[in-house]
């Protein structure tokens, strides 16, 4: 099994990427140490910055994850300020954003950053299309999973092994575990 340090302090993230990775010979171990969240308006740069951070501050290779969920409807409102959004607003002020919008569409979006120290970090962006729910629905998961559905059914709603099978994360997270397998190859996205 080869060990990654996933710098983050989102065990709910941490959990998700160990039961993801952890079939295909990769275990995380969540580091807490932080990094400076930049406020840009792009998750790639986000991801970088933070990857390329904690690398340098933790002596040794790690990883991070940046996600974001654009609605549609509201420009791609709330992207890459999510975590802000959701911490001021929170799902039920979204709701009610969305109140009598009929295109309810949305897609949640993860950007993977993987540096080793003295290198550019390197990224792995995962995405799935789902629509914002009329109401909060279920209690599994966190952050927007009871308000994001995909094929009807919100992430809250299912098991964590049917949102790890078709998530952002997952999809994120496979382009990088079949990277770590064969570093040779070139392209990430
Ligand atoms: P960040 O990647 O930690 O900046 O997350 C942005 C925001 O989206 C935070 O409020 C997270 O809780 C939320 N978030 C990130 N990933 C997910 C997810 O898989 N499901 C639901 N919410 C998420």
């Amino acid at each position: 099994m080869r060990k990654i340090i996933f710098v983050t302090g989102n065990s709910h993230k941490v959990k998700e990427a160990g039961d993801i990775l952890s079939p295909l010979g990769i275990t995380v171990e969540q580091n807490n140490c932080g990094y400076p969240e930049l406020q840009e308006d792009e998750l790639e740069k986000i991801a970088a910055y933070g990857a390329e951070y904690a690398a340098k501050k933790l002596g040794s290779e790690v990883m991070v994850d940046d996600s974001g969920m654009f609605i549609n409807s509201l420009c791609g409102f709330p992207g890459p300020y999510s975590a802000y959004v959701f911490d001021t607003l929170g799902n039920e002020r979204i709701l009610k954003l969305m109140e009598g919008e009929r295109d309810r569409k949305a897609v949640f979006r993860c950007v993977i950053g993987y540096c080793r120290p003295g290198e550019k970090a390197r990224l792995f962006a995962g995405e799935v299309e789902g629509e914002i729910s009329h109401e909060s629905r279920g209690n599994e998961g966190f952050g927007y999973d009871p308000i994001f559905a995909v094929g009807g059914r919100t992430f809250g709603e299912m098991g964590e092994d049917e949102k790890n099978r078709l998530s952002h994360r997952y999809r994120a997270l496979l382009k990088f575990s079949g990277w770590l397998k064969n570093p040779g190859l070139k392209s990430t996205y």
